[in-house]
Formats: C-alpha cells, sequence, structure tokens
C-alpha cells in the first residue's frame, strides 16, 4: 500500500473537521475523496502533506510511519500537493514558478529534460513561459499548479479541488490531464473534490465525505451505474 490513513481525526481548537477517517492509496491508483464544501477535505490532504496535525489517528507512507513527520521530509518523500486556488506566485513567470517546485528532487532527473516534458504535457505553459502567472486563465494556472507539483516526479500526487471556479470544459480538460498521468505514467493519485461526476469518471475507487465523517466508500465505475447510490450521494 503506497498511503494508509487510519482513524485520522482533525480539529481546529473546538471545531472537529474530520473524525475517525479511514482511506487509502494503492501504488498507480487514482482514487477520489469527494464532498460538499466544508466536509473536510483540504484537512484531509494537508495532514497527509504535513501542514496540520492530527488530533489522532496514523499515516503510512510505504509503510513508514509518518504521522510526526514536518512537511518537507514528506516532500523529500515523494509526496507532492497541488493545493487548492493552485497558490502561484502571481509576479512570478511561469517558468519561475514550475522552478519553485523543483526542490527535494528524489533523482538526479536533468531539469531540462522534466521542463522539456512537462511542456509536452501542457503545451500552453511553453507558450506562456515568460508571462507572470497573474495573467494566466483560470484553468492555465491549473495546469501550472499541476506542473510544478510534477517537477520532482512524485510518488504521490494530492490534487485539491483542482475543478474549482473553471468552466465545464476546462474542468474536463484538466481531468483528462490527470486521467492520462495516471493510466500512462502510472503516477498515483488522491483527488478531493466537490465535482463528484467528473472526479468519478476518472477514479477507481471514492470515499465520500459528509461533515468530516466518510459515509461511503466503493469502486467509481459502480456509484456511477448504481441509480440510488447517486441519488445519495452524488445528488444527481
Ligand atoms: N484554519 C482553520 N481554522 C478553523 N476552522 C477551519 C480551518 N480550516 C478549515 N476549518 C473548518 O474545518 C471544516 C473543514 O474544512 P475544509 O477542510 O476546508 O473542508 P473542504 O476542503 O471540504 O471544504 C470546515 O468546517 C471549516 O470551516
Ligand atoms: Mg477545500
Amino acid at each position: 500500500m503506497l498511503l494508509e490513513a487510519s482513524n485520522i481525526s482533525i480539529a481546529y481548537g473546538d471545531i472537529q473537521a474530520v473524525r475517525e477517517v479511514s482511506f487509502q492509496v494503492e501504488k498507480g491508483e487514482l482514487v477520489s475523496i469527494i464532498g460538499a464544501n466544508g466536509a473536510g477535505k483540504t484537512s484531509i490532504l494537508n495532514s497527509i502533506m504535513g501542514l496540520v496535525p492530527l488530533k489522532r489517528g496514523t499515516i503510512l507512507f510505504k509503510g513508514d510511519n509518518i504521522t510526526n513527520r514536518p512537511a518537507y521530509k514528506r516532500a523529500g518523500a515523494g509526496i507532492r500537493i497541488v493545493p487548492e486556488r493552485a497558490r502561484l506566485f502571481p509576479r512570478l513567470t511561469v517558468m519561475e514558478n514550475l522552478l519553485t517546485g523543483a526542490y527535494r528532487l528524489r533523482k538526479k532527473i536533468p531539469l531540462e529534460d522534466r521542463i522539456a516534458w512537462l511542456y509536452t504535457l501542457f503545451p500552453i505553459l511553453e507558450k506562456r513561459k515568460s508571462q507572470p502567472a497573474a495573467t494566466l486563465s483560470g484553468g492555465e494556472q491549473q495546469q501550472l499548479a499541476i506542473a510544478r507539483a510534477l517537477i520532482s516526479d512524485p510518488q504521490l500526487l494530492l490534487v485539491d479541488e483542482v475543478s474549482m471556479g473553471l468552466m465545464p470544459k476546462l474542468v474536463d480538460q484538466v481531468f483528462e490531464q490527470l486521467h492520462r498521468l495516471n493510466q500512462e505514467n502510472g503516477l498515483s493519485i488522491l483527488l478531493v473534490e466537490q465535482n463528484a461526476l467528473a472526479s468519478l469518471e476518472i477514479s477507481r475507487r471514492a470515499y465520500v465525505l459528509e461533515t468530516g465523517v466518510c459515509v461511503y466508500e466503493g469502486n467509481a465505475e459502480e456509484m456511477l451505474s448504481d441509480p440510488k447510490l447517486k441519488q445519495a450521494y452524488l445528488g444527481q
């Protein structure tokens, strides 16, 4: 198992954001955690990255207990996050933003090769490489945030609500890119999303989160084809 979270709870003072949630990601899997605004999705991803502490529970990465490890060590172990709303440096150029992801490289991959590969995945970034990130459209910013995370060749990519604020056509495009990274490059991905349908279409498995509690877990294809499940959890 690549990632194994067991009974994790997260709190901000008296606010209990996540209660006793367990989930796993196998190597090569694309898994989604879907839930409405405030369900606890960002808290969960941040806790995996080491950006918020757990109140209870454990997180194993490749069998190592990383529950109390600082974020930089998790990055060094191969975990990367595409944060909610991309969080780029608006005044830095596209290329400069990309390079901010190139710390703690796991392997000695020549950076030029890595960047060339990213430009084949996201050709628009090459066209825009000298522009400030602030001048990119929402979809382009999300692509840059994904590319910035990929530059270090991560083993697990955490993706926080990449569809937020994008037009449906762009949502499909970005999800298709994630799908291809998973299928063709074998990248393990944990997505958290409000857009349940789009994320289930590219996921193998999914967890449904409601106000900090996991209320369902299952095969994504089954969820999409079962009208009762769709009605209960996907608002369809
Ligand atoms: N820094 C914080 N301080 C206090 N409460 C927070 C903080 N971050 C999130 N919360 C609360 O925790 C709950 C889960 O939030 P979040 O993880 O952001 O959910 P989601 O990403 O699913 O929208 C919400 O009730 C939210 O208001
Ligand atoms: Mg969120």
